[in-house]
């Protein structure tokens, strides 16, 4: 650091998007951070594409003056899900229902091996959201509404993603409270060009908005994770975009200054969020000072960074931000830098590359698949179903959408329908399943011509989204996919009803329909896990991760006054049912 300018500090705290950086900035500036958000992807979108852009801006750093390597940085929530032939794990609502550290744990060394293999060090992991109303856009990427079990699983994934030989830097974020929010508080910045400002009325309600407790509830339900990430060996932390009782938390210096860093005493370093400093204040120079004093150590610009770089050396300059803030933040990265082994080897390890996606990755994924399925009901024993069945019958589009299983954050930021990355749809996997007797007829639309079918499963799902753009007030299914359910109900004896989606969602009338009911979260690309537990070669044993509501009425009512919305319960949390499961064969 003695060899260091101020301006060779500032660069430090500087994280750039990667296809905003002109050629040549990472050397220019010493840039010490680059990301690729939701989507940044290199074109050909492929393991090996991936390592070279990795690779390129990283030789781009150490040709900078001191030469000190840069950090890539994704957010590899469930798998390194922006890569096209990656493994993709159920997202975190999924691993909750699973309640198992051991697995969480492998997992994390999976994806640091996926991760390593792309020259990247760091994601933006685990999601420690203890999310409080399940009208949240990112409810799936909390574990479970239950502190304990986020703090549980979170640290689990951090020790995975540490424990393969050479760590991986992880983030627990949002710091904090971002599942705490309440419906219609998110602001709008209109000085800022963030998809945040829509005007739906059913988006971006509860995504970024505030969060209205006192700090003894504040402390009970959402720092608990921290505590456990910390505990975990958690050397950054992602600042949350929510604001608590009015302040935003990017500028919170007790928050983040007082609590974290002094009574919690973390020695790594704080990342904002995407724009997240750009919100506090139209005058751009403000908001940076506001975030630095505040505690904030780097700086998810992402776009204009050499104005933010200005922004520092102004604030340095006129006194608004002390020089030796600016050393502490630098000194944080350094040696969070350095405990990751970047200045002996900057790179990842190429020869892991033939194993992203491999079929050892895939078979944790799809264990992880199997124990995340919580069953709802099961009638007369409708699961598991015989190999032996002669007909079976499956509607529903998402019984065959690699998308729809996977949800937001794969491949794009807001996920994508089809095929958007090799693996397994839920109707491979049963077809797999079946004995050689049995026919299986699948129509998206469930209309199967005269013949009837012993069984039928109707696989329904929400659209993918992520952030605020799944908020949603109505947790109700469509009319289309009641519809759907009552189709296939008059063309088969038994019916089995398999759920993919983010959150509980209001069944209503199919309730009573179905034989047997399954949510499978947003399983990822092993579907086939699901099929293991529908034909009995696994049991099922998940159990909830978030209270299950009946109907949604009672929540228009307490969130009118700010409360965390209750409402009438069908499953609480910890339902579910099990059966016993054959050995594989
Ligand atoms: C999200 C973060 C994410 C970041 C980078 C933000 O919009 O809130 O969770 O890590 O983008 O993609
Ligand atoms: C980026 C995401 C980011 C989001 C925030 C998107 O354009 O790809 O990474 O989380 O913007 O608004």
């Amino acid at each position: 650091m003695e060899r260091m300018t101020l301006l060779e500090k500032i660069g430090q705290m500087t994280q750039v998007d990667v296809h905003s950086l002109r050629e040549g900035a990472v050397r220019r500036f010493g840039i010490g951070s680059v990301l690729s958000g939701g989507g940044g992807n290199p074109t050909p979108n492929n393991p090996e594409a991936w390592a070279d852009m990795v690779q390129r801006v990283q030789r781009e750093a150490l040709e900078s003056r001191l030469g000190i390597p840069l950090l890539y940085g994704v957010d590899a929530i469930h798998g390194h899900n922006n890569v096209r032939g990656a493994t993709i794990f159920p997202h975190n609502v999924g691993l909750g229902a699973t309640r198992d550290p051991d697995l969480v744990e492998r997992i994390g060394r999976v994806t640091a091996s996926e991760l390593l293999a792309t020259n990247v060090h760091w994601t933006f992991a685990p999601a420690v959201s203890v999310p409080q109303d399940i009208r949240w856009g990112r409810t799936f990427e909390g574990f479970s509404q239950d502190p304990a079990i986020a703090s549980l699983l979170g640290a689990a994934f951090i020790r995975g993603l540490n424990g393969t030989g050479r760590p991986v830097l992880s983030s627990p974020k949002h710091y904090m409270g971002d599942g705490g929010t309440t419906w219609g508080s998110t602001r709008r910045y209109d000085w800022v060009q963030g998809w945040w400002n829509s005007d739906e009325p059913n988006r971006w309600q509860l995504d970024q908005g505030d969060l209205r407790t006192d700090e003894a509830s504040l402390r009970k339900v959402h720092l608990p994770p921290y505590k456990a990430a910390i505990a975990a060996g958690a050397l950054s932390i992602m600042i949350s975009y929510s604001s608590w009782n009015g302040q935003k938390l990017h500028a919170h210096r007790y928050l983040l200054t007082d609590v974290l860093k002094g009574e919690l005493d973390f020695q790594g370093f704080l990342v904002s969020d995407w724009l997240g400093v750009s919100q506090l204040d139209s005058n751009f120079e403000n908001a940076v000072c506001l975030a630095v004093n505040a505690g904030l150590d780097m700086v998810m610009v992402p776009f204009e960074y050499e104005r933010f770089i200005r922004a520092v050396e102004a604030g340095v300059g006129n006194g608004n931000i002390a020089a030796s803030r600016v050393d502490d933040a630098c000194r944080r990265i350094l040696k969070v830098k350095a405990a990751l082994g970047l200045f002996d080897d900057p790179f990842g390890d190429s020869a892991l590359l033939s194993a992203v996606g491999s079929e050892s990755h895939r078979a944790v994924a799809r264990e992880a698949v199997s124990k995340s399925q919580v069953l709802l009901k099961n009638k007369n024993g409708a699961v598991p179903i015989s190999p032996n069945v002669r007909r079976l019958l499956v509607a529903g589009s998402a019984a065959d959408d690699i998308g729809l299983q996977c949800g937001g954050w794969t491949i794009e930021w807001q996920g994508g329908r089809g095929a958007i990355t090799p693996g397994t749809t839920l109707l491979e996997g049963l077809s797999t399943m079946v004995s050689p007797g049995t026919s299986i007829a699948f129509q998206p639309d469930g209309v199967f011509g005269v013949e009837h079918g012993e069984v039928g499963v109707v696989v329904l799902s929400e659209p993918p989204y992520s952030e605020g753009e799944g908020d949603r007030y109505e947790l109700s299914l469509p009319a289309e996919d009641v519809e759907l359910v009552r189709r296939v109900r008059s063309q088969c004896d038994v019916l089995v009803l398999v759920i993919y989606s983010g959150r509980p969602l209001v069944i209503g009338e199919v309730l009573d329909s179905c034989d047997a009911i399954v949510a499978s979260w947003l399983p990822g690309t092993e579907a086939n896990g699901i099929a293991d537990v529908l034909f009995g070669r696994r049991p099922f044993s998940g159990r909830l991760p978030y209270d299950w509501p009946e109907t949604m009425d009672e929540v228009k009512v307490r969130s009118r006054r700010g409360h965390a919305p209750r409402f009438p319960i069908l499953w609480p949390i910890s339902y579910g049912l099990t059966t016993a499961g054959r050995p594989p064969d």
